[in-house]
């Protein structure tokens, strides 16, 4: 096992990596009091670890109540939401019962969510069990669901106590959700890690044979990566870098999962063709060579995930990325490459070169 930090003051926690952690109750009780729990889980995941997790909370003396959502993308909305409030009013929850998160990015989000919410704000635990989850969004306290006119608009920061990672649950997850996973690993390498993008190159085939040395390193690289970041721009408000870097190819992204509905491209997808459009247009701006652009589009297609984004015209993605939370007083801030391994925010690229590197990526 290994275990990282994320140095935020009184708000630290640890995020603990390896295989069988599911069944670790010390762990799970080491970070907050766990004498009743709320599980919050998806009819996908519930059937393979849910068990796991409440024996090994039984071990540490902790019973509770769970919660099975439907899956995918298109719940993680405000009807869901309210469900997990019902849930925790009808079974008496209290303020001192942790919400324990077992799933993907939108278990994590919502149960995050109503966490930070419910009773303003109860301890919250994170178990990821997909590779996205484990390199990103367990990490860093963001939380929320989305609106129709916009992904990810509603939301909090609300840190986890504690983030459990079994890298074994990663052995049940579907192909296409590995691959998804790896579009945010990849995004590190590309914002501020290019050893890690080099190991990547040379590793890419043994990630998705799932080979498990493979696996933890890339994890543990990813999370190191992320709570550095996270730890220098907690709240995403320095005025230009910092946490925002994380959202490489996520304001094109953000545009393809809204446009096409929730749950159609899975988002790690959408981030893929949405980091091609983001090195197109680094390209056009005299920061990247044709052959980094290449070795981008190489390393995302040996990933197997999707280098087009031509499912939506380019008028319909600056309409939608119009919405970004990125736009501040009306300009939109886009995280774009000064070089492989290095990115940076800018708020002045012109129109006509976001649409034309949109336009290249959509052949
Ligand atoms: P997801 O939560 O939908 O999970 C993907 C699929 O895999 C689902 O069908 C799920 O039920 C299934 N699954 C989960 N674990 C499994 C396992 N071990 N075995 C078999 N099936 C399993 O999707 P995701 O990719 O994990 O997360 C995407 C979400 O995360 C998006 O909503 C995105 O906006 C959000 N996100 C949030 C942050 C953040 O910082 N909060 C960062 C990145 C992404
Ligand atoms: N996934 C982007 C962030 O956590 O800031």
């Amino acid at each position: 096992m290994t275990t990282l930090n994320v140095s935020l003051g009184q708000r630290s926690y640890p995020i603990h990596i390896g295989a069988s952690l599911l069944d670790n109750a010390e762990l799970l009780s080491s970070a907050v009091k766990l004498s009743r729990v709320a599980i919050v889980s998806n009819d996908v995941v519930a059937p393979l670890y849910m068990e796991r997790l409440r024996a090994a909370l039984e071990k540490v003396g902790a019973g509770g109540t769970a919660l099975v959502l439907p899956d995918g993308e298109a719940y993680k909305n405000w009807e869901t939401l309210n469900r997990i409030y019902d849930h925790l009013l009808t079974e008496r929850c209290d303020r001192g019962t942790p919400v324990i998160a077992l799933g993907g990015g939108v278990i994590g989000d919502l149960a995050g969510f109503a966490a930070a919410t419910y009773q303003r704000g109860v301890p919250f635990i994170q178990v990821p069990t997909t590779l996205l989850a484990q390199v990103d969004s367990s990490v860093g306290g963001k939380t929320g669901i989305n609106h129709l006119r916009g992904k990810n608009m509603i939301g909090a920061f609300w840190q986890p106590r504690l983030v459990l990672a079994d890298t074994e649950t990663l052995n049940t997850l579907p192909v296409r959700e590995l691959s998804a996973g790896l579009a945010e690993v990849i995004k590190y390498g590309l914002i501020r890690d290019l050893p890690f993008l080099e190991w990547l190159e040379e590793n890419i085939d043994k990630l998705l044979a799932r080979d498990a040395e493979a696996l933890s390193f890339a994890i543990e690289r990813s999370c190191a990566n992320k709570a550095a970041v996270v730890a220098g721009d907690e709240l995403e408000t320095a005025q230009e870098g910092g946490r925002a870097l994380l959202n490489l190819g996520h304001t094109f992204g953000h545009a393809i999962e809204t446009g096409m509905g929730y749950g159609e491209w899975l988002h790690g997808e959408a981030v893929a063709a949405g980091t091609m459009m983001a090195t197109e247009l680094s390209r056009r701006l005299g920061w990247l060579t044709d052959a980094d652009v290449e070795r981008v589009r190489t390393l995302l297609m040996r990933a197997k995930l999707p280098v087009s984004g031509a499912v939506l015209g380019a008028d319909r993605y600056l309409d939608l990325m119009g919405h970004d939370k990125k736009v501040i007083a009306g300009r939109l801030r886009l995280v774009l490459l000064k070089r492989l391994g290095e990115a940076v925010t800018r708020a002045d690229t012109p129109e006509a070169e976001i649409r034309a590197a949109i336009e290249a990526c959509c052949d």
